[in-house]
């Protein structure tokens, strides 16, 4: 069987999370869950780095000793993971004795080839990245990072030959050009490499200045540099040298943000040759979260709560967004707008709407059971096709950390497949009685619905599982739903006739964006303008809120006569006849179904009509109605109505308004 490792950096414990740490880690889990639907064992690690400065002076500043604090925040790291639903198989901390031996076996196995010696050594020292700059890798004095001036300290210390190295790095960065990626960052290495900056590395600090660390098994007066003891934890989790999962998942891969790519991309690989090791196969190299252009951090105030975003807006949607949005490699900024653009618009409409409108029309047309096929016509064979390009694509882009891409190339196909329901108009055929056909027709949308499902279950992995619950599949919490992506890529079927499926879904509720409407209310509008936008909606929408009452009193008065128009006013109204091809319960308002209408402009159009106490939405789903087209758009509690379906209304309740017979949709009503 292929093995698979994937590792995050371990994340220092001076702070809490953010969603720098959470996109890493939701990254890995995402990669890690990719690879077990592709049938490989797979082993995904995370942790957190606990020695050096600047937890010691964190902990001072909570007035704790170092060993309480770091027991503290790498205990809220590791309660965060779970609830980003993120599956690692181990969580390695640097203060876990099993790991410590494992930095003083590696250092004794370094310094008994020769690799390290003892030498004085003046430097200047960024407490920020806890480690020395040469006088060349300074801008302006600066620490490039952190932009402080360094402190110069001068003082004996061990250090490893990194320096006799650095050819040979070079020299396999160069042969291999997938080591680093992208490539900007395999250049940017290179470069690093060949502009003779780099020496040898301290790899020690006197206990006279920090005892906070590892002692250096040939020196008890000195503790390992946190970098070099850090590094070691992708192989110490492993239990090199000698156990078990060490032989059988290293070398794998790391991913870093682009902060800690000379560590991972210099340091780490000359450890591992000093030390008779191979090297790791890939280093995955990600941009940075910015939020208002700035790179998130704790002093300006401007860090993202991946769990708070979480909650808000659904964990699987968020874990969607930071995927889809981040072009691996470049840096990408969070704003809560981008987050609720995409919900609304790859989420709800596209993916969120074709499950609905499918199953709903599964529902009405064969009960809620996968019909039996009966031979693919032209247009379905072109779905099938695409159906197995876009997964290949998808599978490709994925494997080769293109999540963006990957996730556009599906989405290719989500957005087909709407546009099959709209040109197959599985409502004529069934009007038509052509039931073969419109058993083929569905039995191809569900058939690829099912694929979708299974490709985005490393992203999305609970609303995958509804999905495949929902298509009637059996699936396993935290188990890939398929032993092989690759077989399901090849064959477009899956679905077995005969299925028992869900009659509706709504797996994404649109969001309304925070400043909009009913936030108003609140500042601006009293109850009287309250009201008013109530009858407004009634008199639209025939909605839904309490204040409304009055509204449907005068609706159902069938004495009372309006004043005289003219025709012109009369032709001035659009009225058409279109049918219903999607029909839901409003997700914020009992009264209202949420529709779309094909009136023949190409899309459906939605109209949200108050409906619900007297019809449920398989009651109209497939009708042809009558409507007023040319009314300005009216949002009501948080989705846009773009019309106006026109009922009846007596005491006795409430009836559509129709057609006698078949007409083709968009047609006028005069
Ligand atoms: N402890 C070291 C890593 C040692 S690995 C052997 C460290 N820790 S850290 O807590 O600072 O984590 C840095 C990592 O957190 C980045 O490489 C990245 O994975 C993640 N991120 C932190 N802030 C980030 C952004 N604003 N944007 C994207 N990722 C970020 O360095």
């Amino acid at each position: 069987m292929k093995t698979y490792s994937i590792t995050t950096p371990i994340y220092y414990v001076n702070a809490d999370p953010h969603l720098g740490h959470a996109y890493t880690t939701i990254v890995a889990d995402s990669l890690a869950r990719f690879h077990k639907l592709s049938g490989e064992d797979v082993f995904f690690l995370t942790g957190t780095d606990e020695h050096g400065d600047k937890i010691v002076q964190a902990a001072e500043k909570q007035g704790q000793s170092p060993q309480e604090f770091v027991d503290t925040i790498s205990a809220r790291f590791q309660a965060l993971w779970p609830s980003l639903g993120i599956a690692n198989d181990r969580f390695v901390r640097t203060t876990d004795p099993a790991h410590k031996q494992v930095v003083q076996d590696f250092l004794q196995k370094v310094y008994d080839a020769g690799d390290i010696y003892f030498g004085e050594f003046g430097g200047h020292y960024c407490y920020g990245c806890e480690r020395f700059y040469t006088e060349k890798e300074l801008e302006d004095g600066l620490c490039p990072q952190h932009l402080t001036k360094p402190e110069f300290i001068s003082e004996k210390n061990y250090f490893f030959r990194m320096s006799k190295y650095l050819p040979w790095l070079r020299e396999h960065i160069a042969a291999t050009p997938d080591f680093i990626r992208p490539e900007r960052y395999r250049n940017e290495v290179l470069a690093m490499l060949e502009s003779g900056a780099l020496e040898d590395l301290c790899i020690s600090r006197p206990k006279s200045r920090l005892t906070w660390g590892i002692e250096l098994p040939f020196d008890k007066d000195y503790v390992c540099y946190v970098w070099f003891d850090a590094l070691i934890n992708y192989i110490s989790a492993l239990g090199w040298p000698d156990g078990a999962d060490f032989a059988r998942f290293w070398p794998g891969e790391h991913l870093v943000a682009k902060d800690i790519l000379k560590p991972h991309a210099v340091f780490w690989p000359t450890m591992l040759k000093a030390a008779g090791l191979p090297l790791y196969r890939h280093l995955n190299v990600h941009g940075y979260w910015l939020v208002r252009d700035t790179k998130m951090s704790k002093s300006l105030g401007n860090v993202v709560d991946p769990l708070q975003m979480g909650r808000s807006y659904g964990l699987d949607a968020f874990r969607y967004f930071l995927l889809r949005e981040m072009h691996f490699g470049s840096d990408a900024s969070f704003s809560e707008d981008a987050l609720i653009g995409r919900i609304n618009a790859d989420l709800a409409n596209d993916l969120g709407n074709l499950f609905s409108r499918v199953l709903s029309m599964t529902a009405k047309y064969f009960g809620s059971i996968v019909p039996e096929g009966r031979g693919l016509a032209e247009e379905d064979a072109a779905i099938a096709e695409l159906c197995a390009t876009a997964m290949r694509n998808y599978s490709q882009l994925f494997g080769h950390v293109q999540f963006a891409q990957a996730l556009e190339s599906l989405w290719e196909l989500v957005r087909a497949l709407n546009k099959y329901v709209d040109s197959q108009a599985p409502w004529t055929l069934y009007k038509q009685g052509n039931m073969e056909r419109l058993a083929t027709v569905m039995l191809v949308l569900l058939t690829a619905m099912r694929k979708i499902a299974i490709c985005l279950w490393p992203v999305m992995p609970g609303i995958a599982t509804r999905m495949l619950e929902q298509l009637g599949q059996s699936v396993q919490a935290d188990s890939a739903p398929v032993a092989s992506l690759e077989a399901e890529i090849g064959d477009f079927d899956g679905l077995q006739p005969g299925t028992a499926l869900a009659a509706s879904s709504n797996l994404f509720p649109r969001i309304e964006k925070k400043d909009a409407e009913s936030g108003n209310s609140k500042n601006s509008t009293g109850k009287a303008l309250r009201k008013e936008k109530n009858r407004a909606e009634a008199r639209q929408g025939q909605a839904t809120a309490p204040a409304d009452t009055t509204t449907q009193a005068e609706a159902a008065d069938t004495t009372s006569r309006r004043p005289e128009i003219d025709f012109e006013q009369f032709k001035a109204v659009d009225l058409r006849v279109g049918t219903v091809v999607v029909a839901e319960k409003h997700p914020n308002a009992d009264r209202i179904l949420r529709l779309e209408i094909d009136f023949g402009e190409g899309t459906p159009r939605q109209i949200l009509s108050g409906l619900a106490e007297h019809f449920t939405p398989e009651d109209v789903l497939g009708q042809q109605v009558c409507a007023v087209l040319n009314l300005p758009p009216r949002k009501i509690r948080g989705l846009v109505s773009h019309g106006m379906v026109l009922t009846a209304q007596d005491g006795k309740g409430l009836r559509l308004l129709t057609v006698s017979g078949a007409v083709d949709n968009g047609a006028e009503i005069a």
